[in-house]
């Protein structure tokens, strides 16, 4: 069993499909704790919902980001969390954070890194035109959307789909594969090289 920090910015529904996979006996961990950049994150309410401690920060608190993170290090080294999971968390982590959790920071995003980094992903892709969209598991590092990756899914975009299908096909493939790589954290199956590069047994 692994205890995780969750940190979001937004709806949530990463937060949820972890949830759900806990209840569903398919991920074998506890959320400890919720962080959210944002007081009005809808996360914050599938949190307590859940009946799990959270901590809203406001947007004062990043004015200096490096202090923000020290706190958010503390409050996840208070609550026992083994792994910082990054669930539509949209602020930049510095090694405040990083250092206290080496290798143990992880984001989802909505495309094949290293394309389409940022915060409007699936839109970028779509109107770039591209014919197949995707979602990356990564490790963290200092770079916003950078790090070794973990593990990837690609989807094919359909002939004249639009943005909104695209958009729920993109979040679908996020819930399934977030919770199965946490349950491979879970299971000890993940590590690196001495290259640095990821290795799954
Ligand atoms: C998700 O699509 C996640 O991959 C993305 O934000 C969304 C949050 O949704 N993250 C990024 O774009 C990070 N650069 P959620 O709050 O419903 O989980």
């Amino acid at each position: 069993m692994i205890r995780l920090g969750v940190l979001i910015s937004g709806a949530g529904s990463n937060l949820q499909a972890i949830l759900d996979a806990i209840a569903a006996g398919k991920l074998d961990a506890e959320v400890v704790l919720v962080i959210s950049s944002r007081p009005d994150a809808g996360g914050l309410k599938r949190a307590t919902a859940a009946g799990i401690a959270t901590v809203s920060l406001s947007r004062s608190v990043y004015n200096e980001p490096w202090a923000a993170d020290e706190l958010i290090s503390d409050k996840l080294i208070e609550a026992g969390c083994d792994y910082v999971v990054l669930a539509g968390y949209m602020r930049k982590v510095h090694p405040e954070l990083l250092d206290s959790f080496p290798d143990r920071v992880l984001n989802i995003h909505p495309a094949l890194l290293p394309a389409f980094i940022g915060s409007e992903a699936i839109r970028q892709a779509w109107e770039y035109g591209v014919k197949v969209a995707g979602v990356t598991v990564h490790y963290v590092n200092q770079d916003y959307d950078r790090g070794a990756i973990i593990a990837q899914r690609a989807l094919d975009i359909l002939p004249g789909e639009s943005l909104e299908a695209l958009t729920m096909r993109v979040h679908h493939v996020e819930h399934q594969i977030y919770p199965e790589v946490l349950q491979l954290f879970a299971e000890n199956r993940i590590s690196k090289d001495t290259d640095g590069r990821v290795v799954i047994r």
